[in-house]
């Protein structure tokens, strides 16, 4: 064989090898047993709200810390919030536009841009939308007055992003995600924050992000059974809450954190370590989302941590294929929000993200929201597609199309949020 041939060999055994690796299973498995929620790990049944939060709540909460998205650092940070610009006649006089600087220590370098619609008028504090964003928050809309981030971003797709930073073309230019008029129009108001404002979402740059300020004497990166970025992402919108309460406009009782595909991974774990956010979203979360990773279906946490090794704590990755020696499973994640309304989306083209499974860890919540007395869901079966479930505390559809978050996902979020706010 000459050395071509050979060549066209090795390249040919790697792909099959990382194939197979990699598969992309859309079966699921299933002859998995889940943790039951409502079962302590010394095997006493649950049976009120009072024990669920007394003892299981916390139990449950300190599986995720240590074996999934690894330990929030309890450190309070000295916050300062400066604005930077308020514009009261925004978006053609209909809403007002505030952006707000807010620095976590005296070290100005270490900061997040809040950016913040409101309906215009109403002459109340607004119910609020809040969500991280992955494009700036000039890419969340093309109005000229937000500025521009300058930070460093995943993408370098010219001309919006140049060598990985974002130029005046990349305003709006995710606007089909946050559909910004629709929501003011429904009366709520919309904060975001670029992720990478806490953390460049990238393999080996966590010392670029936020991290190192918990960092011990020493210490180069977070251990083991600390944070990764989506603790570090969700530890911002918590902060951003603290601007929030802040902010007479608004109405701190009535902030729904909401967050896309690995941004909504992180609005899981940040409605579920704080119960100040009065609802949580999760658009197409899938794998360390809201997806049961016992069905092995689309995603794995293997295939996500080889991918996506920076997510999620190190010790996470001792489940790599092995998920069911995994203490909890995400439906899990899910009931830690009870008995605080949880809506799960998903996109019928998003199998990635295991839309089933996605479903059926609301399904396996729902025990514990019955503890409140309130109702999840009842079918163990997902609805059919665009037929949304969402007269409990749980919340889901499935939207026909790609995995994103788009008109029709905001719609039956203002409508289920509607339910509760605007009581
Ligand atoms: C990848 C990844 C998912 C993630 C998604 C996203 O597809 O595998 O886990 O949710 O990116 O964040 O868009």
């Amino acid at each position: 064989m000459n050395r071509l041939g050979l060549h066209i060999w090795l390249v040919a055994i790697a792909v099959l090898i990382t194939a197979g690796t990699y598969a992309q299973k859309y079966t699921a498995d299933t002859g998995y047993q889940l943790p039951d929620v409502l079962l302590t790990q010394s095997g006493k049944k649950i049976t009120s709200a009072k024990d669920w939060e007394k003892s299981r709540r916390a139990e449950i909460l300190k599986l995720f810390e240590e074996n999934v998205q690894g330990k929030t650092p309890a450190k309070k940070m000295p916050l300062k919030f400066v604005t930077l610009s308020i514009n009261t006649h925004a978006l053609n006089g209909t809403a007002t536009r505030k952006q707000v600087r807010a620095y976590f220590t005296t070290d100005e370098k270490y900061y997040m841009d809040i950016l913040l619609y409101l309906p215009g008028n109403t002459g109340k504090p607004a119910p609020v939308f809040l969500g991280l964003n992955f494009g700036g928050n000039q890419a969340v809309h093309a109005d000229t007055g937000i500025f521009i981030s300058q930070r460093w971003f995943r993408y370098a797709n010219a001309p919006a992003y140049i060598n990985h930073y974002a130029t005046e073309a990349s305003r709006g230019a995710q606007s089909n995600d946050w559909e910004v008029e629709k929501i003011l129009a429904a009366g709520y108001g919309l904060a975001t924050v670029y992720y990478g404002d806490l953390q460049p979402d990238s393999a080996g740059s966590v010392n670029a992000g936020i991290a190192p300020l918990f960092y011990k004497a020493g210490q180069t990166k977070p251990a083991d059974d600390e944070w990764g970025a989506i603790g570090i992402w969700a530890w911002g919108l918590s902060r951003a809450m603290d601007y929030l309460e802040t902010d007479k406009d608004v109405d701190a009782k009535k902030v729904a954190v909401v967050g896309h595909s690995r941004l909504g991974k992180t609005a899981l774990w940040a409605g579920a370590q704080d119960k100040r956010f009065a609802i949580v979203i999760s658009n197409n979360s899938g794998e360390g989302g809201a997806a049961i990773t016992r069905r092995k279906y689309g995603e794995t946490i293997a295939i996500m941590n080889k991918a996506f090794p920076h997510w999620f704590s190190g010790h996470f990755k001792k489940y790599n294929d092995r998920e069911n020696d995994l203490p909890v499973d995400f439906h899990e994640l899910i009931a830690l929000i009870a008995p605080r309304p949880v809506y799960i989306a998903s996109a019928s083209d998003d199998q990635w993200a295991d839309p089933a499974g996605e479903y059926q860890s609301g399904y396996y919540a729902s025990p514990v929201y019955n503890l409140y007395g309130l109702q999840g869901l009842i079918s163990v079966t997902p609805p059919g597609i665009n037929t949304p479930v969402s007269e409990g505390s749980i919340g889901y559809h499935m939207r026909q199309g790609e995995h994103a978050m788009r008109l029709y996902d905001w719609q039956q979020y203002i409508r289920f949020a509607d339910r509760f706010f605007r009581k």
